[in-house]
């Protein structure tokens, strides 16, 4: 049977990391996958996890199976993050399930969507992240790209987004990253989110919001304040979570998926149907870290903790954002990278060829994505001089 299978090349993020982890040089840079790092170059625990994770492993009596949907003081707490107390939460049209990490969610809301509509076309934007398009469309829907940034000006498309959206089919979902653009840090504006809510329920189009960075933005609210725009104009949403990032807890694997239905009764049903795929996927979450992020999420010193360490990543990446282009702009003479200031989160796409990309890498061991999408919380003090550099001296 196996001898039906070639070898497939590697993920392109997971194949980035293990080149840079076998490359001996001690002069190595990963601006690949997506993982906050310190001054150092570390991806260190958080102090509110390591004091929550303590209080877990006291606190626990028993390893036995939790349920399908995972804690309900976790999906409780997710919803207050991501929803606040909006009316859809009030009319009992919202459930939540916990899932292994915002990917599970994704994968479960792709199920969900196929087992309501076979035909819907998911609308992804362009560019977005290299892993959406395994994580939906392996459930068989379809998938259709919408306009999103234009590299060359390094600005949204936003009016061609629309313009494909009015074009779309009613009853088409539509994936919206929330905050933090993977992989561009190009986000809509407050004005935008309106205008986007107002042509997902008059073309009745149901969006699918991924909240994978809330917090790397601005703050937890401003960062949740699209999603909540959206969910308070359209009948039914889906939204994938992930606390990988703002939590550090990459891998623990902790997500959720919330739903947004059209009255309480639709809402059981959709509940019950995410179950059953996840039953038929991989039964049951995994426990451990949504325990930390739960037992974080109830303790009020711990979540003051919590909020004051995710506002110290963000500092961190947008002044190595304003370092980076400062860097540049000295060594080319122009503001031609300014545009990394302006951008949010962990990731914007400097621009490179791929043929630019690769001479970074085997030339200086400097590591990005072949479309040139860098992390921003790869460089640091000591090798921001190094990384400007090389990177003026592709352009
Ligand atoms: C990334 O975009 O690099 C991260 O989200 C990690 C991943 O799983 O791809």
């Amino acid at each position: 049977m196996f001898q039906q299978l070639d070898r497939l090349s590697p993920d392109a993020i997971l194949g980035l990391m293990a080149q840079f982890r076998a490359d001996p040089s001690a002069q190595k840079v990963d601006l690949g996958v997506g993982v906050f790092r310190d001054l150092n170059g570390n991806t260190p625990i958080l102090d509110c996890v390591r004091r929550a994770e303590q209080t877990v492993l006291r606190a626990q009596s028993t390893k036995s199976y939790v349920a399908a949907a995972g804690r309900l003081e976790f999906n409780d707490a997710v919803e207050d993050l991501v929803l606040g107390a909006c009316g859809a939460r009030g009319a009992r049209r919202v459930r939540t399930a916990q899932t292994p990490g915002g990917c599970g969610a994704l994968r479960v809301g792709a199920e969900l969507i196929r087992a309501a509509a076979r035909e819907t076309t998911v609308h992804v934007s362009d560019p977005t992240w290299g892993n959406h398009t395994p994580l939906l469309g392996s459930s068989g829907l379809r998938l259709e790209r919408y306009p999103y940034y234009d590299a060359g000006r390094c600005e949204l498309r936003f009016e061609a987004m629309l313009e494909h959206l009015h074009r779309a089919t009613p009853g088409d979902v539509v994936l919206v990253h929330a905050c933090c653009h993977n992989p561009t840090g190009a986000d809509l504006s407050p004005t935008q989110w309106r205008q986007l809510a107002e042509l997902l329920l008059q073309r009745r189009l149901t969006p699918f919001l991924d909240l994978a960075y809330q917090g790397f933005g601005s703050n937890l609210q401003e960062d949740a304040a699209g999603i909540r725009r959206v969910v308070d104009s359209v009948p039914e949403a889906l939204i994938a979570v992930s606390f990988s990032k703002n939590l550090g807890l990459y891998r623990e694997r902790v997500g959720a998926l919330i739903t947004v239905s059209g009255s309480e009764s639709r809402a059981d049903a959709v509940q019950s149907h995410v179950l059953q795929i996840a039953r038929s996927i991989y039964s049951m979450p995994p426990d451990h870290g949504a325990a930390i992020a739960a037992c974080i999420f109830a303790d009020e010193t711990l979540r003051q903790t919590w909020v004051e360490e995710l506002a110290a990543m963000r500092t961190r990446i947008q002044q190595m954002r304003s370092l980076l282009a400062a860097h540049l702009r000295g060594l080319l003479g122009d503001g031609s990278f300014d545009f990394l200031e302006r951008q949010r989160g962990m990731f914007s796409l400097l621009g490179l060829s791929a043929a630019a990309v690769e001479a970074l890498r085997t030339g200086r061991h400097i590591y990005m994505l072949a479309d040139s999408r860098m992390n921003l919380a790869g460089i640091t003090p000591g090798n921001v001089a190094y990384v400007a550099e090389a990177i003026a001296a592709q352009r």
